[in-house]
């Protein structure tokens, strides 16, 4: 099938790659020509492991094409939508990107076409642009919602092998237009779940609320475990062999950051407010979340009777999560501006994220970075672990051992207590 990604970020390329993969003739639409530019030389200023590789397949293969022209694009009648909609300041969604898209396809459309809406937007949107095309154009135009599930870091295989595919439609036509575009996935089983415009728009909100919840739940009991020396990683266990709750999202520690949960609980938390509607456990997962950062700072502070002023930490871990270099409300780099101006210094490392976090920490006083997570340790105070990445999990004692204060506050429960404690090192955890 010939089919148009407009939007060439984080989600766009995923789809965009991953639908040529699956055989379809993909156009990629997006507006800014330096970064269409280097796509089509295979080059991404985004890392996600696979994704260039499949860029450059589909790039050799012809079927996946770069362009800035909204004309060609518009040839097509398939048209996803995969456009940012970052938060405004008061939590409403900011859709101007989207709607941009959107008169962009108006002013070129030469037939009628099937909008296939991935970008996190409010309930009713869709509705809301069928009816401006209504209004405006004389083709008939569909539109339909097919909301992302994907994680940053193992977006491909969430693309190819995902759970689930939700996809609101209100017709049997687009049902099964969608049907063909998503044959080749999952063949054996049916993993397309079909439902209404409407709830396929909610149901995204829902699950990242949902998810979110489940994180803030566990750094609620992190604090009684730690105050009744109950232990965060058997309680994790024991809660998620019930399969009514299941093992995943469990992990107690600094909390939740990225570009997704903390936009998408804001703009659950406005709705709910801009309709006077009954609200409470989504705003308290995103109070929680806040609070967890600070309870954590406060535990370095305590550790130290208040007085940091002479000290020198490492940080091991910049993004929001292992595995990706993206920085958006990384956890991380909140804690490293609390605690640049009350330190000595800040020595910072995280194998992917430096490029962003250097941006990100211009200016900010008492930091420098490190290529190597083991650099000078002798002359470094604490340790201190952001980000659960795997070259963390056993780190070599002999090296922690040159820490002039023997500590480590772990905000990812990674390392073992025991073990450290044996080596006379003072660990801090996140309930454990
Ligand atoms: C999230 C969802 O998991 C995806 O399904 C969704 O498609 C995506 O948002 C989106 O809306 O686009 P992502 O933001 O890539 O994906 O990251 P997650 O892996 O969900 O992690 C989010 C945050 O939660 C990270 O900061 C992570 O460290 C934290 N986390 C995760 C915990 O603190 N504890 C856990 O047990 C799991």
């Amino acid at each position: 099938m010939n089919i148009t990604v407009i939007g060439s970020g984080y989600v766009g390329l995923v789809c965009g790659s991953c639908l040529a993969d699956l055989g379809h003739k993909v156009t990629c639409v997006d507006t800014n020509s330096s970064k269409i530019k280097s796509l089509r030389k295979g080059k991404l200023s985004i890392y996600e492991p696979g994704l260039e590789k499949l860029i450059r397949k589909g790039l050799s293969k012809k079927n996946l094409l770069f362009t800035t022209s909204y004309k060609k694009g518009c040839k097509n009648q398939i048209l996803f939508l995969c456009l940012d909609t970052p938060s405004l300041k008061n939590g409403a969604v900011d859709l101007s990107n989207l709607y941009s898209a959107i008169h962009s396809i108006k002013d070129h459309l030469t037939s009628d076409c099937l909008i296939v809406n991935k970008s996190t937007v409010p309930l009713g949107t869709a509705k809301k642009i069928k009816k401006q095309f209504l209004k405006s154009v004389k083709f008939n135009v569909e539109v339909c919602s097919n909301p992302e599930f994907l994680r940053e870091g193992q977006a491909i295989k969430d693309f190819m092998d995902p759970e689930r595919i939700i996809i609101g439609v209100d017709s049997d036509l687009i049902k099964r237009t969608m049907q063909k575009i998503y044959c080749s996935i999952n063949k054996k089983h049916n993993k397309k779940i079909f439902m209404s415009v409407e709830s396929a728009e909610l149901t995204k909100y829902a699950a990242n609320g949902f998810l979110a919840s489940k994180i803030s739940f566990m750094n609620e009991i992190s604090i009684l475990a730690e105050n009744y020396g109950g232990n965060m990683n058997e309680i994790r266990e024991g809660l998620g062999s019930d399969s009514r709750i299941g093992p995943s999202f469990l992990n107690a520690g600094l909390g939740f950051g990225g570009s997704c949960f903390p936009k998408d609980l804001k703009a659950i938390i406005y709705e709910q407010k801009k309709l006077h509607l009954p609200h409470g456990i989504v705003a308290s997962a995103l109070e929680i979340n806040k609070r967890q950062l600070n309870l954590f700072y406060k535990k370095i502070l305590n550790f130290y009777q208040g007085n940091i002023r002479e000290k020198d930490f490492f940080i091991w871990g910049l993004a929001f999560k292992p595995n990706t270099d993206d920085i958006r409300e990384s956890v991380s780099i909140k804690l490293i501006k609390k605690l640049s101006p009350k330190v000595n210094s800040l020595t910072l490392y995280d194998s992917l994220a430096m490029h962003n976090a250097k941006k990100a920490l211009k200016g900010i006083p008492n930091i420098n970075f490190s290529n190597q997570k083991y650099s000078n340790f002798n002359q470094i105070h604490g340790l201190i672990i952001c980000t659960e990445d795997k070259e963390f999990f056993n780190p070599r004692i002999s090296e922690l051992k040159k820490l002039q204060d023997a500590v480590i506050f772990d905000g990812r429960n990674i390392l073992e207590r025991s073990i450290l404690e044996k080596n006379n090192f003072h660990y801090e955890g996140i309930g454990v």
